[in-house]
């Protein structure tokens, strides 16, 4: 044993967790400190009594199902007696298995300690901590005990304070005093940032009372543009990390962030989270330090390591343990793997029974699944013994499931299942006692139960992380649902039960993850004017929490500013870091280095296509594949048939027919990372009459549902791309496919065809971002139905509708391509007509630099066979024309697709 851990095992222990009501302590030597926690259950009456005459200091803990002997220097413990499994020994565990068998057995310990009813603290009123006129912004006239400790930092105060809470001990309310601390008090503004967007609209419900005491609450999301002047004029900013961040990055708001006196963080532990953590990191990274203009007010989780992140923004740090209830975690304990369906059968068992134990006496229980499949077949489980007659709904029947669930309680969560938020619903007001869900559930939805049980410990094939268990089981007791007690199961094996304790234990710790995407980051503050030299760029990381946690290589910062000077986002001239304009825009619309660098290096592989058909499949299939949050979105398996049919007609659902359509593979058709985005974006290219009606729920067999996650991420790149085609960063086909692409998927709603890129951009650029939403369609329809196909009209009147005052209009027709003429000849090619614009001509691969001049040479060749010439003119503000094929981009190709019915109220009428 290392000495160590000898150490710390000094003390002679026997602790055990029992089920037996034959249990004795008879053959215990003097001297060992024995405890025990055993059910509360009657039958154990005799057992208490003969501890109690023993002397032995017992727990009698209800739902109490764990089996284990913890000793001085081991831990054994049993398979549950749940689920019909037969509690045989497991194998014993030493070191720090023992030790985290130790540790979990003083937690449920000290857990259950008996609380005297005169220790509760009251509630005090919140007039105690705040002046009484901002008890009108309070959800609440008194302050629970952890939000009563944290008041008076939060009010008193200024320096960073990082909070930490368990769940439901009401963060929420201590945001808010931070708020109005700096809003009321400071006559600033404030920032509230959360992690999801679902939880925008959640905090933004909640502060709906504030709007009505005349505060400015604006909510920055969407997939639109903000309302820059709402924005600007707002007191509080409820944000994303990502959209604040854009925020931070856009020249427009700069005057107005320097107002912001408080970021509140919610959820600040997601610092360690790998997708989301590296972005926050860098924005606190910013503003931590003493002598901030910015308070920084962190809310966070329970965190093992709350202290050394505390350090680091040099917070003070407020660790609150007040908890509204109280919350058992057990590990029921199933055999070893005996194959994969014996396995899932047991787990099934597991989690019927154990949602019978708490549904019997009036809990509710919610049951988290690896993937969908086990959201159905768990909850059908359930249903079936509940006397559902689910043997009779046939296995791809959702809608038969939902039904025969439904009647007996049972309601079903997952992505894109049509009826989650229906389910949702019902679960919250009681109408079903069982939530069956995947675990997209667990992150921040507030939905209480009594009992939380974690069925698998992978989510879609990937081992599930403690982070994610631990906010799952956070969901149970949740005093919202009037429970005082909750009990969180996390159903393992014998041979992952010592891994899992340990786990558990340990709790979840904050661990720097910027190292993942440091360009990115070193770009961003390059943009904001932050980093300017090598030295500025090292002094920067030692500023992040990676630094700060040991990691003081220098190296990492030296080569990502390099990786930015190859992919010409920098250039450094001496000690100087300039960006460039691609590195502007790659900050700006917040696209990753890294999978910019896959984008246009694969598309830089591809030979020049020869059409449209060509270029649009070709750009689908290199996004999908290189973007890894597009290649990343999994084909659900009931439509991987329907997603390989849509791939094989390319998009044209008209070709579809019986004999070409893909079938009968069903969970045989494999289908390949970046697949389902593929089949988007054909779609939405080929196929655009799929998506003119808001009542229509499926497209090409695929639900709309399943497709949206690609059209909500996929702009970004095709406009980053588009914008790319004024600088000559990427070969003009792709720019100029990219922006009609681009458009024609954020306005799917309106069914554009092929072309229609160029009038939905002036569209856009007449309503002004601010109005985006409700002016475009309504451009769009009139001027679709008057025959309009590009925006080539002669100047005059701005149409009706228009959103630009007379001078803006008149920039915005000169700013148009339509007065160019484009002329491709044998050795050169030649642009007359318009002014403003750049011109770029190409041979094969190859393109020539942007020229301002009238006649543009072709670049010489890099193959010999490469033939095909060809110009284009590319605008700033985003317009586009060019010889050949891509003059299909021109215009609306009327005879591809009728235009649609106009739904006219105004519109482009001179
Ligand atoms: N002072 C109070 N009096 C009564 N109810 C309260 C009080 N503070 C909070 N609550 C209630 O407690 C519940 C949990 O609050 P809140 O969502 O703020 O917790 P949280 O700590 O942010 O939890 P999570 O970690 O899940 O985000 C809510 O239903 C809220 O309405
Ligand atoms: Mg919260």
């Amino acid at each position: 044993m290392p000495p160590a851990l000898a150490a710390l095992e000094s003390r002679p222990v026997w602790w055990c967790k029992t089920v037996d009501p034959g249990f004795d302590v008879a053959a215990v030597p003097a001297g060992v400190d024995v405890r025990v926690v055993l059910p509360d259950l009657s039958e154990f009456a005799d057992t208490r009594d003969r501890l109690r005459a023993a002397g032995v200091p017992f727990r009698a803990v209800r739902h109490w199902l764990e089996q284990e002997e913890v000793s001085t220097t081991t831990a054994t413990a049993w398979l549950s007696d749940v689920g019909g499994v037969v509690p045989e020994r497991c194998e014993s565990v030493v070191g720090e298995g023992a030790r985290a068998a130790r540790l979990a057995f003083e937690m449920v310990w000290d857990l259950h300690e008996p609380v005297p009813a005169d220790d509760v603290p009251d509630p005090v009123p919140v007039e105690r901590f705040v002046p009484a006129d901002w008890a009108r912004f309070l959800p609440f006239p008194v302050l629970n005990p952890a939000q009563a400790q944290a008041a008076p930092h939060l009010v008193d105060g200024d320096s960073h304070l990082l909070i930490t809470a368990p769940t439901g001990a009401g963060k929420t309310a201590m945001g808010m005093l931070a708020v109005l601390k700096a809003i009321l008090h400071e006559g600033r503004k404030a920032a509230w940032l959360v992690p999801q967007r679902s939880l925008t609209d959640e905090l933004d419900r909640e502060l709906e009372a504030w709007r009505d005491e005349g505060l400015r609450v604006e909510r920055l999301s969407g997939e639109y543009a903000v309302d820059v002047e709402a924005v600007k004029a707002a007191d509080l900013w409820v944000a994303t990390t990502e959209k604040f961040e854009a925020i931070c990055r856009a020249s427009s708001l700069q005057a107005a962030l320097g107002e912001v006196g408080c970021l509140v963080v919610d959820e600040i532990h997601l610092l360690g989270s790998p997708n989301r953590g590296a972005l926050l990191e860098a924005l606190l990274a910013r503003v931590r330090g003493i002598d901030s203009p910015v308070r920084i007010v962190g809310l966070s989780a329970t965190v093992s390591n709350a202290a050394e992140v505390a350090e680091w923004l040099e917070a003070d740090l407020v660790a609150t343990t007040w908890r509204p209830s109280k919350v058992t975690w057990q590990l029921p304990t199933i055999p070893a793997a005996s194959g994969f369906t014996a396995n899932n059968r047991l787990r099934e068992q597991v989690v019927i029974d154990l949602t019978h134990r708490h549904t019997a006496e009036g809990g509710s229980v919610l049951v988290f699944c690896g993937s969908k499949r086990n959201v159905r077949s768990t909850a059908m489980a359930i249903a079936a013994e509940r006397g559902a007659p689910v043997h009779t709904v046939a296995p791809d029947d959702i809608d038969g499931l939902t039904k025969a669930c439904a009647e007996v309680g049972v309601r079903l969560h997952y992505a894109d299942y049509e009826h989650k938020h229906a389910a949702e619903r019902a679960f919250r007001a009681r109408q079903a006692d069982v939530l069956v869900a995947t675990s997209t559930v667990a992150a921040g939805v507030n939905l209480p139960a009594r009992a939380v049980i974690v069925r698998d410990v992978s989510i879609g094939g990937e081992p599930i992380d403690t982070s994610t268990v631990l906010q799952m089981f956070g969901r149970a007791g949740r005093i919202g649902a009037g429970e005082t007690e909750g009990w969180s199961y996390l159903v393992v094996d014998e041979t992952q039960r010592a891994d899992w304790q340990t786990r558990l234990v340990a709790g979840y710790s904050v661990y720097s993850r910027i190292r993942d995407s440091l360009p990115d980051h070193v770009l961003a503050e390059v943009l904001q004017g932050r980093i300017g030299t090598m030295d500025d760029a090292q002094a920067w990381w030692v500023e992040t929490l990676a630094h700060a946690q040991g990691d003081d290589d220098l190296e990492p910062v030296q080569e990502a500013v390099t990786f930015l000077v190859d992919e010409g986002h920098l250039t450094m001239t001496g000690d100087r870091l300039d960006i460039t304009e691609l590195g502007r825009l790659t900050a700006r619309m917040m696209v990753s280095t890294h999978t910019g660098h896959r984008l246009r290096r694969t598309l830089g592989l591809l030979p020049v296509p020869h059409d449209p058909d060509e270029a649009e499949n070709a750009l689908s299939l290199v996004l999908s594949v290189a973007v890894r949050d597009l290649a990343g979105i999994p084909v659900p398996e009931p439509v991987r048939p329907a997603v390989a049919t849509v791939i094989k007609a390319g998009g044209k659902t008209s070709q579809i027919t019986n004999t070409t359509s893909v079938k009968g593979l069903g969970s045989q058709t494999s289908t390949a990372p970046g697949d389902l985005a593929w089949a988007a974006l054909l779609l939405a290219a080929r196929s655009p009459h799929l998506f003119d009606s808001p009542k229509r729920r499926v497209a090409g067999g695929i639900p709309l549902a399943t497709l949206h996650p690609v059209y909500e991420q996929a702009p970004r790149f095709l406009a980053w791309l588009a914008a790319q085609g004024v600088l000559g960063t990427v070969h003009p086909w792709i720019a100029v496919v990219a922006a009609d692409l681009d458009h024609r998927v954020r306005w799917r709603s309106l069914a554009p065809g092929r072309g229609a890129g160029r009038l939905l951009w002036m569209c856009e650029e007449m309503a002004t971002r601010a109005h985006l939403r409700d002016v475009v369609p309504d451009l769009w329809r009139s001027a679709v139905a008057r025959g309009v196909r590009a925006p080539d009209w002669p100047p005059g009147r701005s149409p009706a509708g228009c959103v630009l005052d007379h001078a803006g209009y008149t920039a915005l027709l000169r700013e148009r391509t339509t007065n160019h003429t484009l002329a491709a000849h044998a050795d050169n090619a030649t642009v007359t007509g318009g002014t403003g614009a750049t011109a770029i001509a190409w041979r094969g691969r190859t393109w020539s630099a942007p020229t301002t001049s009238a006649t543009v040479a072709y670049p010489p060749s890099e193959d010999d066979d490469a033939t095909e010439t060809g110009v284009a003119v590319f605008t700033r503000r985003g317009d586009y024309r060019a010889t050949g094929w891509l003059d299909a981009y021109t215009g609306i190709n009327t005879e591809d697709t009728p235009p649609p019915p106009a739904r006219t109220r105004r519109g482009l009428g001179r």
